[in-house]
Formats: C-alpha cells, structure tokens, sequence
C-alpha cells in the first residue's frame, strides 16, 4: 500500500513521525479512514454526532480577500444555443480562443451563481454547482496568463461567485508562468478547487468530511462539462500533492489571522483546448522550480472570517483531512481496453435531444419534493445511466478528466420506469467487476439482463417488487426516494481501492460519486424531470439491502423524478441588475 504523508509544515503533522503507514497511536492511515467512516455512519436511532445548528454562527457563504483587487468578468448574453446532447460528443464544438469573454462563461457555467431565492424574510442565493445543505464548502481559483480586460501579467484568481469576477491573489513573472506551463499545449489554463470544512461541519458535524468531498466532486464535473460547452478539455492533475496544491493557490497566505477559516487543498485540473487525441499522454504534474516561486510570491487579501465564533469543533475532520492528505507522485496509467465505447452504450447514439446545454446547465435545480406520479421510458433510464460509463477510448465526457477507471457502482431502486418492472436492480459500471460485485452481494439475487438494455449496459435487474417504502426508510425517511421514477445508492469498491492507491485515495472515490451526480443532475434536466442528491441515507440498512460485504461501502444517494415546486418562493435572477442583488451577505 502507498504511503500518504502528513503535510509537510504543519508543526502537528511531522512526517517524521509516522512509521511506516503510522500516524496516531499506532494506526495506519487507513485505519484512521475506515474508522472515521465506521463513526460518521448514520444509523435510523443515532445519527452521526453533531449538535444543533447556531445561526448566529451561520458560515457566510461568500469568501472573499480584502486588499485583493477584484475584476467583474462580463456576464455573458443568455441565449446560447449550444444543443446539451453536443456536450458529450467528442470534438462537435470548436474551440473557444481563451479571452475574458469565455472564461466568464466557463465560470457562469461552472461555478457562478444561478438564481436568488426569498421567503418571507429570508432570501438565499443558488449556484450552477450544487451543494450539501447549500452551504458552499468550495472555492474555485483560476492561474491565468496575461489576458485583456482581467490582467496585463499572468495571475493567480480566486473566483467570487457574487460578484461573478476574480480576485488577483499573485501577479506571476512571466518566466514564472512559462516554466509553470511549459510542459501543457499552448493556450492552456490551470484551475483549483479548495474546501472550508468548517462550513458543512456548521451543520452536519462529524460527517461533514464526506460531504466536502462530494461537493468538490460536483464541482470538478461542473467545471468539465462546462470547458466542453466551449469546446475545451479539462484534465485532472492527478499527480500534484496536496502541498503543491496548497502553495499553488495560496491558501495558506491570507488566512493567517485567528479568525479567517483554513481552505484545504481539494485539486487542480488544467483546461486545454480540445485536442484530437483527448487528454491521453497529458502531464499529470507540475514543475517544482516555478512552484517555489510561487510559494515565496508577494500574495494580496486577506481572508474574510465565515462566522464570528466556532462554537463546536470537530477534531476527527482534522484527522482524517491529515490522514487523507495526498503527496505527488505518478501513477501507472490503468488499462480502459474491457470498457465499452460509446455505439456499445448507446443504443441508438444520441445526437438529438430537448434542451441547450445552458438551459440545462443554468436551470439545473434539486427537486424538494417528487411529484409520486411521474415515469420515465426505459430508453431515457438507460441513457442516463449510460452517460455514468466511461468509455474504452478514455474520451467519454466528464471521465475524461480522472485517468482512472469507475470505482463507483450502483445499486437501484427502480419505481416507475415504463417497460421495467419495479425492483431493484444493479449497475455495474466497470464490466470486469460483475463477478466481484455479484459475489458481495445477496445471494438470491437474480442478476438478469433487461431485454430492451443495450448490450454494453450492465444493468441488472436483482429482485423484482415495489421497493419505494424501502428507498424512503434508508434514505433517512426522505420522501424524495421513494416518491421519484428511480432513486439509487452508489456502492463504493471499498477496501480494494484504499489497499491499491493509499488512504487519500478516500476523497477520490467520493469525487467520483460527485461526478456521477452532476452527470445524473443535468441528465434529469434534459429528460424534464429533476434531481437530488442524497448524502442522508443509514449506511449499514443500505448494506443490509443489499447484502454487501464489509469492503463494500454505499457512499451517496441520489433520487430522479417528477419535481413539485415549492410556490412559496419567490426567484429572482443571479446577477440582474447587478446593483440589485440582494444584500443577504454584503
Ligand atoms: C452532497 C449532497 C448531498 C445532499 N443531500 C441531500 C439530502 O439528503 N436531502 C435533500 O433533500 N437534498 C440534498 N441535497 C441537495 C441540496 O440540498 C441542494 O443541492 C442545495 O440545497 C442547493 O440547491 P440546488 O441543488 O437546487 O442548487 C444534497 C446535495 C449534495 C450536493
């Protein structure tokens, strides 16, 4: 097994300390993994620990660097209308020239926010990224070369979602910047991602880690989907540490003063104009010579402080943070051959549909409650579940971005798809793990293919009947499970996959699950129905239904259906005037 490191100038963290894979009292990081997810399980009499939420130190969802100059990008004209179903279709939309005019729609797309909600005296803001308790744990950063109308040097950003603009952290020499890039395709950018644990540890406490990572997950996929409605490809940096991401984006300068909450580094991802060959033989690294200049760089802002005290902290995310805290290092390519391709998956292509990517992209919404009524075709399940399989030539968007084969499954709760009979049914997204899968699972089980399925889909129909009680009891009693056209659990290679790659290797396997939840978000859009993401469920009730064994673990929740709107809010737009956005945190 690989070993992780502590990070490296952390007084608390010193690597030196660790034997071997030790850390704290004699276990190894990835006991210190299994344990904190062993504890932050929530179980139908005790939920995982966390107290009752104290509003007057409700996280500001907003953070922002005082001292760093902010630049508005220019909103983009709404209106585009770029088919959704052009987003996944490899090389269909030219390339963008990078230019203010695009980087502010990757970030509408991406990041920005999406409508203003009020009711009565509140009012809330919504993002085209969705959230765990709409409480925003990620902050998105953009190193940019010299580019009109942002900057004349090439620069460092930090992306202000209310104000829709950057915030200049580092002006970066040009010899900085070249020797940063040197090893990418001409006109290529980086961006980064970065968590405030604090914020989603406001409210749910304990499990709040899990949470992060599923946001960050959503964000990575947000981020991609968005760079091929402009015709780029973005490419995780898996090889970069977190210290390089830290330094990279700054975020241990300007969070210095006592009150101002850490960011922990999540990931960066270059973004490249589409190239024919994908993202195949791309660095997945970065040099260390401009990264120590970087590090020793004159850095603006500092930090707007979220709450005005922590009433509770929650030293188990500190831990298990420590203990999933990634060092560079390359890994062996995986081999994509026993996958599909995509005329094995879709079964006719689809290369029609309803709906612009924008109009998708920008409407994307959770449903708050599900209509009960509502069924979708068989053909439109099969796709969505299709777009959640990454294809053989590694090119199939969003998979694209992670050079790593699914470790993510499903295990489904069918209730109202016309031509399948209700039940529950598996989706094995790797094929080479239908045995491993049907093997951890129930043994009476029947594991049968729908006929209508294409061939490539390894969908399974496991044990017929109405299972909709059931979705809503595992789902922390969440109507919404029940009460859609299907609802799913996202069952994780568990053991095996924190054995192959190391305990950090945790947050990428609850990125994936990210991932696959925007896929299925946007895909409910486009099929005029909705989406929500469940990350309530009780772990072990969910194993149980299953069967799984122990190295299998269900890790998010998501359900599909019928929407019924909530007619007591009021919507108002994101940005319009933008004088006039409510002041709800200003
Ligand atoms: C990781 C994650 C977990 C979530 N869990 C739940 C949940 O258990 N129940 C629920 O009703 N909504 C859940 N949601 C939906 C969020 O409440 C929703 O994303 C948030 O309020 C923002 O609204 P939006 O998705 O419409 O932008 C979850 C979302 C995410 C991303």
């Amino acid at each position: 097994m690989r070993r992780d490191a502590a990070r490296k100038d952390d007084p608390d963290d010193d690597p030196s300390s660790l034997q071997g894979e030790c850390l704290l009292e004699g276990r190894t990081l990835a006991e210190i993994v299994l344990a904190y997810h062993e504890r932050t399980k929530h179980h139908p009499h005790r939920y995982a620990a966390s107290r009752t939420m104290d509003w007057a130190t409700q996280p500001d969802p907003f953070r922002r660097y005082a001292g760093a100059e902010l630049v508005r990008l220019p909103l983009p004209e709404l209106g585009r209308t770029l088919p959704y179903w052009q987003l996944y279709v490899p090389g269909s939309v030219r390339p963008m020239p990078l230019s203010i005019e695009s980087l502010s729609i990757f970030f509408r797309y991406a990041l920005s926010l999406t409508a203003w909600k009020r009711y009565r005296e509140s009012t809330w803001s919504l993002r085209a990224n969705p959230s765990s308790g709409n409480l925003h744990p990620t902050e998105g950063y953009a190193i940019l070369p010299a580019l009109d109308g942002l900057h004349a040097a090439p620069a460092i950003h930090h992306y202000a979602p209310k104000e829709h603009g950057l915030e200049r952290r580092l002006e970066l020499e040009p010899a900085v910047w070249s020797a940063l890039m040197m090893e990418f395709p001409s006109g290529s950018f980086l961006v980064g991602l970065s968590s405030i644990h604090w914020r989603e540890a406001w409210k749910y406490g304990e499990r709040a880690f899990r949470y992060c990572q599923h946001d960050a997950g959503h964000a990575l996929a947000a981020m991609r989907i968005s760079a091929a409605s402009l015709g780029w490809q973005l490419s995780l940096l898996s090889d970069a540490g977190d210290d390089e991401v830290c330094d990279l984006l700054g975020l241990d300068r300007g969070t210095e003063g006592e009150s101002a909450e850490r960011e922990h580094p999540d990931l960066l991802a270059l973004v490249t104009p589409v190239r024919p060959e994908g993202s195949a033989g791309l660095p997945r690294g970065l040099p260390e010579d401009p990264l120590r200049a970087v590090a020793a760089g004159c850095w603006r802002g500092n930090a707007n402080a979220l709450s005005p005290a922590h009433r509770d902290e929650w030293p188990v995310i500190d831990e298990v943070a420590r203990a999933t805290h990634r060092i560079g290092e390359s890994r062996t390519a995986e081999d994509f051959s026993p996958l599909p391709s995509e005329d094995e998956l879709f079964v006719p292509l689809v290369r029609s549909g309803s709906f612009s990517a924008e109009k998708v992209i920008l409407g994307r919404r959770s449903a708050v409650s599900m209509d009960a009524t509502t069924s979708i075709e068989a053909a439109t399940f099969y796709r969505m579940l299709a777009r959640l399989v990454p294809t053989r030539d590694g090119r199939s968007m969003p998979w694209d971005t992670v050079p790593l084969k699914p470790r993510i499954h499903l295990g489904l709760f069918v209730h109202r798809v016309r031509g399948l009979p209700a039940g529950l049914y598996a989706l094995v997204r790797d094929p080479g793990k239908v045995e491993a899968l049907s093997s951890a699972m129930r043994r009476e089980f029947i594991w049968t293919r729908p006929v209508t399925c294409p061939p490539a889909l390894h969908l399974y129909l496991l044990a017929e009947g109405d299972c909709r009680a059931l979705a809503v009891d595992v789902s922390c009693g969440q109507d919404i499970a029940g009460d859609g056209a299907f609802s799913l659990a996202m069952i994780a290679d568990y053991t095996a996959s924190i054995e192959a790659f190391g305990a950090s290797f945790y947050r990428n396997i609850f990125w994936e699950t990210g991932i696959a939840g925007q896929v299925l978000y946007l895909e409910a859009e486009e099929a005029g129905v909705r989406a929500t993401g469940i990350g309530c469920y009780f772990d072990d009730p969910v194993h149980e239904t299953f069967g799984l064994s122990r190295d299998w673990r269900s890790l998010y929740h998501f359900t599909v259906g019928g929407p019924v709107e909530d007619e007591r809010l009021t919507t108002l737009s994101a940005y319009g005037p933008r004088s006039s956005a409510p002041a709800a945190w200003s």
